[in-house]
């Protein structure tokens, strides 16, 4: 079976517009867990815009599947990850003016740095994922680094203006898939994945794992609130 993980950053997004302590990522995991997610992401940005610290520290000690913590592999984060030890760590790259995360990490350019971060990372015995783009040069170097995971990038399929962009970017991602699992390392596959293109991407059989945020977060809101606004009606009304 094919894994869904869920990201819970938008959750904390929600949060931080009050500054207050709901909604909590951490209840929003566990909720995630009950139906049946089989892995939390969160990431912890350098500029603490959703996730802080605290909800990484709690979902530590409360997530029963896999914590994965996405994070950019800069001095502070990585020691944050070194003191937390979560399941995984997934390293990706982060810039402050992004709305999201734009593109894979280049692991080419950065080989010698990750070199010495994904060793400490598997000295303290956390499984890493590089989230590369589908490109082979990219996929040889993740394996050249001991990556035990590469996520596939699939913004560029999922923001895909026509058919044939997304037919020849749906190949690539198959491509690259293949190529992954053939080097070893297990396929994940994140960014923009919805409830119409995952229909596509099921069909990638190498996939082992789906990471997706935005679009079941964005959903419980919508299906959640008929739920909601009845509550509240019946509250008002005593
Ligand atoms: N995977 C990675 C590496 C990401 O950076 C993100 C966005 O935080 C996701 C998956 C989830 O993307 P989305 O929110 O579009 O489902």
């Amino acid at each position: 079976m094919t894994r869904l993980a869920i990201n819970v950053d938008h959750v904390a997004t929600v949060r931080q517009a009050r500054l207050g302590a709901e909604p909590d990522p951490v209840t929003a995991a566990a909720i995630a867990e009950l139906a049946g997610a089989q892995g939390i992401v969160v990431h912890l940005r350098e500029d603490r815009r959703h996730i802080q610290d605290r909800d990484v520290e709690v979902l530590k000690r409360t997530v029963k599947t896999r914590l994965n913590l996405e994070m950019a592999a800069t001095r502070e984060i990585v020691q944050i990850a070194l003191k937390l030890v979560p399941d995984m760590v997934t390293l990706v790259p982060e810039k402050r003016q992004e709305l999201t995360t734009e593109g894979g990490l280049d692991v080419i350019v950065h080989e010698d740095a990750l070199a010495g971060v994904i060793k400490l990372f598997h000295e303290a015995d956390m499984a890493v994922s590089l989230f590369i783009n589908a490109d082979p040069k990219q996929i040889k170097t993740a394996h050249r680094l001991h990556a035990d995971f590469v996520e596939l990038h699939t913004g560029t399929f999922a923001e895909a203006k026509t058919f044939t962009a997304r037919q020849d970017e749906f190949e690539r991602l198959v491509d690259a898939a293949k190529l992954t699992k053939k080097l070893g390392m297990g396929v994940h596959a994140g960014h923009g994945v919805d409830y119409r293109n995952i229909l596509w991407l099921r069909e990638i059989e190498e996939i082992e794992e789906f990471s997706i945020g935005h679009a079941v977060i964005a959903r419980a809101v919508l299906v959640g609130l008929d739920q909601a606004v009845r509550e509240m009606i019946a509250l008002i009304n005593k």
